[in-house]
């Protein structure tokens, strides 16, 4: 595939060196048509029942983006009292939010159900705790369908190595526990893990999670989690996206199959975070030195593994764009690492990859950096996180979070 960037004129009226003169490097930069896009994929994923998508705000936590979300009828999970705030903050109704989080003190719980935020529960203990704070309510459990899937095993969140969510052979205890507080269950929800291209994993984990459903009363909605991939190889190896299309039609039969089992018609979810803002954002940043170690040719950019944790974290790819006075160059390719500028040897964006000549004042260009991307950032060796910039629509330049200050990194210090 020819470069990402210049097929999707990704800057729109403007271009990677004036937004680096405007906003400084490094710099997360978005766009809004291909989010835009994006967005309406996920919300008219089911079409025959009543469906609802969540936005998982874990994966971009940006309020100008939130907001683009809800316009786009998209409602929202969160994972911590913070993400609940920023959401109500961006104009989400509380019934609109799904408060879904793991080993979480009663503080947060009475956060949500004081401002009516459906909570899910993901442990007896804390379906207990939930119980004696809101006796006679309402609430949801992530149930473990026993399949996990993702592309490391740090994001495979459900099966037989995670911390996540209630098991088949704790349900005795579950129902006992609701009884006990006299708790109703509206609903239940899962979710398997963090990038999945095949769907089967999910879909086998549909069907496991239908044959626990039959065992509530009537629930008024089931979440089947988030985890649809984004083909992070795509300018690389012509990597091909996601296949919703065959993906609606399996996942519908096995709606289908649920609604007959069921007896009835509950509101399905499902919970999609990385797809949502992936592939609309990238990350800009400035090539300060190249060099030789040995036989290794590095080029030493601002891009720290502060500024994008996944390649350090997960050995994650992705694909990377090299502009050369203020052009996409694909000239005179050897194998070189980009690197970042913090004290680790493992603060390696891209490693010994096969990229188009670099040159010290060059610009990279980091692509699929919009989701767990600012998101994960950090200040790390004492280093500012970077503004954040959308592309709009018309094609123009708007910020949409400021860099850090010096002042923003000593705020809190005594
Ligand atoms: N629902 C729940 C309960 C989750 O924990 C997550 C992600 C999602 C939905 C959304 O999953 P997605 O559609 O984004 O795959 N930092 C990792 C990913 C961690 C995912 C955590 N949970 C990465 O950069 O790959």
């Amino acid at each position: 595939m020819r470069s990402f960037i210049e097929k999707t004129a990704f800057f729109g009226n403007t271009s990677a060196e004036r937004l680096m003169a405007e906003y400084g490097s490094p710099l997360y930069v978005y766009n809004e048509n291909i989010i835009r896009n994006n967005l309406k994929t996920l919300s008219g994923l089911i079409t025959k029942y009543p469906y609802v998508t969540n936005y998982s705000m874990k994966a971009n936590s940006n309020m100008t983006l939130l907001k683009i979300a809800l316009e786009e009828g998209i409602n929202a999970d969160a994972m911590s009292e913070g993400e609940m705030r920023l959401l109500l903050k961006a104009g989400f109704p509380s019934d609109r939010i799904f408060f879904v989080p793991n080993n979480v003190s009663a503080d947060e719980l009475r956060f949500a159900i004081e401002n009516n935020i459906m909570t899910s529960l993901d442990s007896i203990d804390q379906l207990d705790l939930y119980g004696q704070l809101n006796p006679g309510g309402r609430c949801a459990v992530r149930l473990n369908p026993g399949v996990g899937a993702g592309h490391h095993e740090k994001v495979v969140t459900a099966g037989k190595n995670t911390k996540f969510a209630i098991t088949d052979d704790q349900l005795d205890e579950l129902f006992a526990t609701a009884k006990k507080h006299d708790l109703t269950t509206a609903g239940i929800n899962q979710h398997i893990g963090s990038l999945f291209m095949d769907p089967e994993p999910f879909l086998a984990s549909v069907r496991n999670l239908i044959n626990m459903a039959v065992r509530f009363d009537k629930l008024d909605f089931i979440d089947f989690g988030g985890g649809y991939g984004v083909p992070y190889h795509k300018v690389s190896e012509d990597e091909q996206p996601f296949d919703f299309v065959t993906f609606e039609k399996k996942f519908e039969q096995l709606l289908d199959e649920a609604v007959f089992k069921l007896g009835y018609t509950p509101l399905f979810k499902t919970e999609p975070g990385r797809f949502a803002f992936c592939e609309g954002g990238v990350l800009l940043g400035r090539v300060h030195a190249v060099k030789n170690n040995a036989d290794k040719r590095f080029a030493g950019t601002d891009i720290g593994m502060n500024i994008l944790a996944r390649p350090t974290l997960y050995g994650s790819w992705h694909d990377v764009e090299v502009i050369h006075d203020d052009r996409v160059t694909t000239d005179s390719p050897e194998v070189i690492s980009v690197v970042g500028n913090i004290c680790e040897t493992g603060d390696i964006i891209a490693k010994e990859r096969l990229l188009p000549h670099i040159e010290t004042g060059d610009i990279v260009c980091v692509l699929d950096a919009g989701a767990y991307g600012y998101a994960m950032a950090s200040n790390y060796n004492c280093r500012l996180r970077p503004a954040e910039v959308l592309i709009t629509s018309s094609g123009d330049a708007k910020l949409i979070r400021r860099r850090d200050t010096y002042d923003d990194l000593f705020r809190n210090l005594l």
